[in-house]
């Protein structure tokens, strides 16, 4: 088996031009009147090479743009690679997060050992320089990710490692970037581990592989703890929807619990967070199976699970003062003869019960549970994440996850971090006329609406297991997955929701709304 892509991130006082490395980094903002002063100076000793293909239009400098320059011995660098950032006016951190990510993209592509970036000079002191050294760093984990670990042959000859430094001249300035430039590498590593997990297909991650997953993490990782409930343990407490879902696979569900909490957590008075991912290592359907087209991507289905582990990955990493429960509820959705089927009634750990009208509405059946159980762990604020309903995608498309919330203060804090995680997030209503939907005639609840506002019903149904919790919903259905390729990043798993849940998570300990 191939190694995941090992990168190292440093940074490094150095000149530009001076510099020794394979790929010399350097963004450039579209309609510019010229080359900053690191441009001029490169160009320069290129013999004019820069301005030239700016001057002909082969290089507009749009966000996905670049170009690459040899540097044959009139730079110590061996290539430069001049990165597109769009308009300066229109540029924000994500800017230059992508420009990072393209950069690193290409780098792997080209095999490139080393990596030298100038990119944060690039504004010109327009943006503060630890938001910039932090997205960079994202960004660089973000780009040089590539899922290939089963691919035996190495035809294409892919690197195992990366080196990465960010160059400055100014060792002011640089001592400055380390602690932002660290906390950015803690982020992105988490995001590939969560990419990672997720890529892998149903045969190699089913519960209890995704339990011993969970588990290895935690014993690895200082600060977390690890509990795993199993199909017994979950009988003895009820949890009657993960059964469910989980009954007609040979691999038995599992109730994963990862426990962070930090020493200063009580001092600082601050809410006990659980965040609630939904780990469907595979989704067939179960009996309401789904059509054959695409059902492969259904081993993406654990991706909310996934968000939420390596989220508390990042969190113990960070060591922020605060206190997080990762509640993953995981089950494999199979048709079998021990499946549940359309009109079963099942209990729910809450009590609830549930009648089944299609089992591929399986993801609210193991997530009910897992509110439930943080609702009994004494959470103040609980947020759910799962890839679950194909009708959030029909409403937002591939841009942005839904948000729904019963508390207008925390869906206002998770909207400020998916603005500045740049995973987005679009708020959809869950309120009375959708639970009332969600009524049934022989039971408390049933597991499906009507035709219309799937994504609406979905939360309703959630929204009434966490009771008077400060609760939110965030549907990542289609955010889970590149189909294809970008400029700045390869396809397979996204890893979205890391850096948005992590975000929050800081700002919750900076106190910041
Ligand atoms: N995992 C799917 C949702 C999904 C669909 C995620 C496409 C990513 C891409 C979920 O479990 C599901 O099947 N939902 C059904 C619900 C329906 C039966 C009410 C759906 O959206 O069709
Ligand atoms: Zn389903
Ligand atoms: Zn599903």
């Amino acid at each position: 088996m191939k190694e995941i892509i090992r990168v190292e991130l440093k940074s490094k006082k150095a000149d530009p031009a001076a510099v020794e490395t394979d790929l010399l980094v350097v963004g450039y903002f579209s309609g510019s009147k010229g080359l900053d002063r690191t441009g001029r100076e490169l160009d320069r000793r290129l013999g004019g090479a820069i301005s030239r293909v700016i001057e002909l239009g082969d290089f507009k400098g749009k966000s996905g743009d670049s170009a690459i320059f040899y540097g044959e011995g009139r730079v110590a660098a061996r290539r430069v690679l001049l990165v597109g950032l769009g308009e300066k006016t229109k540029a924000g951190p994500d800017t230059f997060r992508q420009a990072a990510a393209l950069a690193a993209n290409k780098a792997v592509e080209l095999k490139a050992r080393t990596v030298a970036l100038v990119l944060h000079a690039a504004p010109g002191g327009r943006f503060d320089a630890a938001t910039l050294a932090q997205v960079i760093a994202e960004g660089t984990y973000y780009g040089s990710y590539r899922y290939d670990e089963y691919v035996t042959d190495n035809d294409d000859g892919r690197l195992s490692t990366l080196e990465v430094e960010l160059i400055d001249s100014d060792l002011q300035r640089l001592r400055k970037l380390k602690a932002p430039l660290a906390r950015g590498t803690i982020i992105g590593r988490a995001q590939s581990y969560a990419r990672t997990i997720a890529n892998r297909p149903g045969n190699v991650i089913n519960p209890p592989a995704l339990a011993q997953e969970a588990k290895k993490l935690a014993a690895g990782t200082p600060g977390l703890t690890c509990t795993v409930l199993d199909e017994k343990q979950m009988k003895q407490k009820g949890m009657g929807g993960v059964l469910a879902v989980g009954g007609g696979s040979s691999r038995p569900p599992r109730f994963i619990v990862v426990r962070y909490v930090s020493k200063h957590a009580g001092a600082r008075k601050l809410p006990r967070v659980a965040l609630v991912g939904k780990a469907i290592t595979f989704d067939s359907g179960g009996i309401s199976i789904k059509p054959a087209a695409n059902m492969d991507q259904m081993k993406l289905d654990k991706s909310g699970g996934l968000a939420v582990l390596a989220t508390m990955k990042a969190v113990a990493e960070l060591k922020l003062p605060i206190e997080v429960y990762g509640i993953i509820p995981s089950a494999e959705n199979m048709p079998g003869p021990a499946s549940f089927r359309p009109g079963d009634i099942i209990t729910t750990y809450s009590g609830k019960t549930v009648e089944i009208q299609n089992t591929d509405a399986e993801g609210r059946m193991i997530l009910c549970d897992g509110i439930e159980y943080a609702v009994k762990q004494g959470c103040d604020v609980i947020i759910d994440i799962a890839t679950l309903t194909g009708a959030c995608m029909v409403a937002l498309g591939k841009y942005m996850a839904g948000l729904m919330s019963n508390d207008e203060a925390l869906a206002r804090q998770l909207k400020k971090a998916a603005e500045m995680s740049a995973e987005k997030l679009w708020q959809l209503p869950c309120g009375e006329q959708y639970a009332e939907e969600m009524k049934s005639k022989i039971a408390d609840l049933k597991n499906i609406g009507s035709k219309w506002g799937g994504a609406c019903t979905a939360a309703a149904f959630l929204r009434q297991f966490a009771g008077e919790k400060k609760w939110a919903h965030i549907d990542m259905a289609g955010m889970d997955v590149f189909e294809k390729p970008k400029e700045s990043v390869s396809a397979g798993a996204s890893g979205y929701g890391v850096r948005l849940l992590t975000t929050y998570l800081v700002n919750l300990a900076n106190k910041k709304d």
